[in-house]
């Protein structure tokens, strides 16, 4: 059983549940899986959207619904696991929201879809470990050479995600439609030899298309110290969406698991729906209100609002919505408890709680 020490905290299994927004992680989920001792995130993209001020004072209601969600995460999770929260480096206010999460109660920020170059200037508390996403070595190589420059500190931990993860993408589409894309595999032997190469000491965890215990032990087996996974977890009782969003993946088969376009730039998965359709028929769907919510989405081109249809696929309105899925979306075929997850994943951690 690997424990894992980073700095002052222990995480007693090594496993991070990814953050998944828009409200699919929030602190129902992250608590639960803290509970059970692995790290619980919860996403930072507009953990706000059920806020009565949502639309009108978008980063306000944003950060008072973190509070909230890091409180009750906390209050679930009995003294348990560690707390993470996910920002994304495309997300528009970028700085704000490190600053704001910076000064809360929680063990780790997770920063990815774009290179987080500069989180440890604008993230500064000593209490809290900063963990970039990447997709290559190079990518790695790039980021922690700029922080030991800028600001002298390595990452606390590294997550690789390759190419079968869901959410949005660090491929092109070049790679993806040609499946000409490097495995995880390959990603993660790449990562761990230039860590070595440069003497660094930094733990690594995998995700994307994690599904089963052997999946885990294969990677703990390959080197990683841990491993991220999202889409198992979206169906759990105690996962934050919508019931019919949980059932969207429950009645998906793996003809329906596709790419779509993001108004990010990276290309995402989804679960086929009526929106993924007229996306890929280059149809447009009008923008009716603007939410600011990507640094790279101009809202007089873009195809969609990504904030819409995510809120509609969380809510369960899964026609209009965009419901972001790993490769093996499909295989989760009914809903459990994070716990039971967890004893599936980790039989062997029993004996050592
Ligand atoms: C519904 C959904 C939403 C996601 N949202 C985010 C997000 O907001 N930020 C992020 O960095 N990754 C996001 N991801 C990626 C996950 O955190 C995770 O790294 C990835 O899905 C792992 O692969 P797996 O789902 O096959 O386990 C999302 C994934 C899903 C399925």
């Amino acid at each position: 059983m690997n424990k894992i020490q980073i700095r002052n905290k222990t995480l007693n299994i090594p496993l991070i549940q990814g953050g998944m927004g828009i409200g699919v992680s929030l602190g129902n989920l992250a608590g639960h899986v803290m509970k059970e001792g692995g790290l619980g995130v919860i996403s930072a993209a507009q953990p706000g959207y059920l806020e009565h001020d949502f639309k009108t004072n978008t980063i306000e209601a944003n950060i008072r619904a973190m509070k909230n969600e890091i409180l009750k995460a906390r209050s679930i999770s009995n003294g348990n696991g560690l707390l993470g929260v996910n920002l994304m480096v495309a997300a528009e206010h970028y700085d704000v929201y490190a600053k704001a999460i910076s000064e809360m109660d929680i063990d780790v920020i997770i920063s990815g879809a774009g290179l987080p170059l500069e989180l440890p200037t604008l993230s500064q508390n000593p209490d809290i470990l900063l963990a970039p996403i990447i997709s290559s070595a190079k990518a790695m190589v790039l980021l922690v050479k700029r922080w030991l420059s800028r600001a002298n500190r390595l990452p606390d931990l590294i997550i690789i995600e390759g190419p079968l993860a869901g959410g949005h993408l660090g491929f092109s589409w070049d790679q993806l439609n040609n499946q000409s894309y490097p495995s995880l595999e390959s990603i993660l032997e790449d990562v761990l030899l230039s860590i070595k190469e440069n003497n660094w000491n930094i733990p690594v965890f995998v995700a994307g298309g994690i599904y089963t215990k052997e999946d885990i032990e294969m990677f703990l087996n390959l080197g990683a110290d841990g491993v991220q996974m999202a889409t198992r977890f979206i169906t759990t009782f105690e996962c934050d969406a919508n019931i019919k969003f949980k059932e969207a993946f429950i009645h998906a088969k793996e003809s329906d698991i596709r790419f779509v376009i993001s108004p990010s730039g990276y290309p995402g998965r989804a679960i086929d729906n009526k929106l993924v359709t007229t996306l890929m028929n280059q149809e447009k769907i009008r923008v009716k209100h603007c939410y600011n919510c990507l640094k790279p989405c101009n809202p007089a081109t873009t195809p969609y609002c990504i904030t819409e249809a995510l809120i509609q696929a969380v809510k369960g309105n899964i026609d209009e919505g965009l419901v972001f899925t790993g490769v093996n979306g499909y295989r989760n075929k009914s809903i459990i408890h994070v716990s039971e997850l967890i004893d599936e994943l980790f039989p062997e951690r029993k004996n050592h709680v």
